[in-house]
């Protein structure tokens, strides 16, 4: 089930995919509150046809009512940026509709879809970075970008229409019936979540590979989800933004309390974050979205965990966001963790263990016993002072 909808990018180019207004979780892990596509496009070339990418299996109906509604009669290429199911997933079907097609994508992505789709070896063309595929009067350059999502992805540039086909990077979970970019707030916000979620851990690989396609002349950008960028300026300023080194003035809290003793060190401490001058994103772990979480840990410069003890360690949604930040490898400089305790445990020391792949300096916890006292205030006030002279150090506080 889905709409059918072709439209036209340029003369010749069209939006092929299906869109995916009911999607709420990606991974089984990902929330997606504005739904998704799965962007496939059609070229048109003189001499052959290319169609870029394909969609999730689920989606393999809309495809080929797009194919059928569009009179497809013929493809010779099926273009593979990505092995990852949401863009060859339908490749198997559209190889028994049209048999003559070729696979062509990175010798990396074709070992990839053999194991993952049982694509047979005959079906390829295997191309290396550079390589260009005539299609008539229109030519396609193949640009390897590793690691924008996974190890085998690669961009492709349509050179006489200046168009750029990036898969996922510059992506966005976003369903919407625009083909094209028309609020850049909302895009902006649902590409910087994609980011967070998709791209971060990748951020020193996707610097790279965004200068990389910054060298071509770039006029549109056709990613595989999300709306199409006829202003491409937006997205690549955006991601030169996210991807750089420079950290804000900001403190990301994720918390849990159970008994209100975590609740009122978090309500301090954040009254004392605010008094200096320091932005702060609090996250009640309980109801909290963990795609806002991740989309502020892409400019943040210190994380804070607040946890109580249960079971002698940290509270489970707790140790869930502190493994999550873990995996996403945010740029963040300073972590601390506050929190309670009824009688012992090691809620520090583990929480300390689940984060090793953040390089950030450990400021000094505080840890209340029972309800926050005085000098449990009082540390509190000395945490945020050490964080607002880190952050000063760093340039970005006043
Ligand atoms: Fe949209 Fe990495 O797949």
């Amino acid at each position: 089930m889905g709409n059918r909808t072709v439209r036209e990018l340029k003369p010749n180019i069209y939006f092929i995919g299906a869109i995916d207004w009911d999607r709420k979780l990606f991974d089984e892990l990902i929330p997606l509150p504005d739904g998704t596509s799965y962007n496939a496009y059609l070229i048109k070339g003189g001499e052959k046809i290319a169609l870029m990418d394909t969609v999730d299996p689920t989606k393999t109906d809309v495809l080929i009512g797009n194919l059928v509604k569009a009179g497809v009669e013929k493809i010779d290429y099926v273009v593979a940026h990505h092995a990852e199911q949401d863009h060859s997933g339908a490749i198997p079907d559209i190889l028994l509709l049209y048999p003559d097609a070729k696979v062509v994508a990175a010798a990396r992505c074709r070992e990839m879809l053999i194991d993952l789709l049982n694509i047979s070896e005959d079906k390829f063309i295997t191309v290396d970075d550079g390589r260009t595929l005539s299609l008539g009067d229109k030519t396609l350059q193949f640009v390897h970008t590793p690691w924008v999502h996974w190890p085998e992805t690669m961009c492709s540039y349509l050179q006489e229409d200046k168009i750029l086909f990036p898969c996922d990077f510059f992506g966005s979970h976003l369903a919407a019936s625009g083909l094209f970019v028309d609020n850049e707030a909302l895009v902006y916000e649902a590409a910087k979540r994609y980011y967070a979620e998709i791209m971060m851990p990748f951020r020193t690989a996707i610097q790279k590979n965004l200068e990389k396609v910054k060298q071509l002349d770039i006029e549109m950008i056709a990613p595989s989800h999300g709306p199409v960028y006829d202003k491409p300026d937006f997205i690549m300023s955006a991601y030169k933004d996210w991807v750089s080194d420079a950290v804000k003035n900001e403190v990301v809290l994720p918390y849990i309390s159970m008994h209100d003793s975590t609740g009122k060190m978090v309500e301090h401490f954040v009254d004392a974050l605010i008094e200096r001058g320091i932005t702060v994103r609090q996250f009640n772990l309980a109801v909290t979205d963990i795609g806002e979480l991740a989309m502020s840990l892409v400019d943040a410069a210190t994380i804070v965990l607040g946890s109580p003890t249960v079971l002698a360690g940290p509270h489970p949604k707790v140790a869930y966001a502190a493994i999550l930040a873990n995996a996403l490898r945010p740029k963040t400089k300073f972590a601390s963790i506050i929190g309670s305790y009824g009688w012992g445990g090691k809620m520090v020391e583990q929480l300390k263990g689940f984060i090793p792949n953040l390089k950030v300096e450990i400021l000094s916890p505080v840890i209340a016993k029972g309800c926050p006292k005085d000098d449990d205030f009082t540390a509190l006030e000395k945490l945020a002072d050490e964080i607002l002279a880190r952050h000063r150090r760093l340039g970005i506080a006043d």
